[in-house]
């Protein structure tokens, strides 16, 4: 399973100085676009994912939305999209949050979930954890529940799972990135 975890990481590229200068960026684009890579990663998510017993996922835009699909199809699941502004075509709620570089605000279609639900968020990668943390604000104010969210990365000097663990959701990420 290490040799696994190895293997995803190594799959995942790393560009210096996007969007801008002092930042690692690091990509999924090379660990989706290898058949093995990304059916390793949606598996490992989903079988950590189903520990939590959701039932339904909510995908954080844009790169949340390509895991959250192909581990839906996995677990039997549908899908919530938590997207950026003005992107929704119905009547939506929004939360506002910041980012490692800028700010954003994410939106939820009002009525996709209900009191007592219970989701996972799924997203690619936690820096800070603000994203994910607006995200189960959204889910919050439906009633519903955030069980967890799952990441394919961490970024562990940036403190994000601390950050969501004290908002009361644990995260699990496959691999970390110093
Ligand atoms: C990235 C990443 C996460 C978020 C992590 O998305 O895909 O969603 O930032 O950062 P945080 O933990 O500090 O909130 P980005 O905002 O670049 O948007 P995009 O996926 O739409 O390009
Ligand atoms: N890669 C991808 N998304 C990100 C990163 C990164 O290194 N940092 C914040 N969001």
């Amino acid at each position: 399973a290490d040799d696994d975890l190895a293997r995803l990481a190594a799959l995942v590229r790393t560009i210096p100085d996007f969007p801008q200068p002092g930042i690692q960026f690091r990509d999924i684009t090379t660990l989706i676009a290898d058949p093995h890579g990304f059916a390793l990663a949606t598996d490992l998510l989903a079988i950590r994912a189903a520990r939590y017993r959701p039932d339904i996922l909510v995908a954080v835009e844009a790169r949340g939305f390509i895991f959250a699909a192909a581990m839906a199809r996995v677990m039997g699941l549908g899908v919530v999209l938590a997207r950026k502004p003005g992107k929704l075509p119905g009547a939506a709620i929004g939360v506002d949050y910041a980012l490692e570089y800028g700010s954003d605000r994410l939106e939820m279609h009002e009525g996709m979930l209900s009191a007592g639900q219970r989701t996972v968020l799924v997203d690619d990668l936690l820096a800070t954890g603000g994203t994910l943390l607006a995200a189960a604000e959204l889910v919050g104010r439906t009633g519903a529940i955030a069980a967890a969210a799952l990441c394919v990365i961490d970024l562990p000097d940036l403190g994000g799972a601390k950050r969501l663990a004290d908002a009361g959701v644990p995260v699990e990420t496959l691999i970390a990135f110093a």
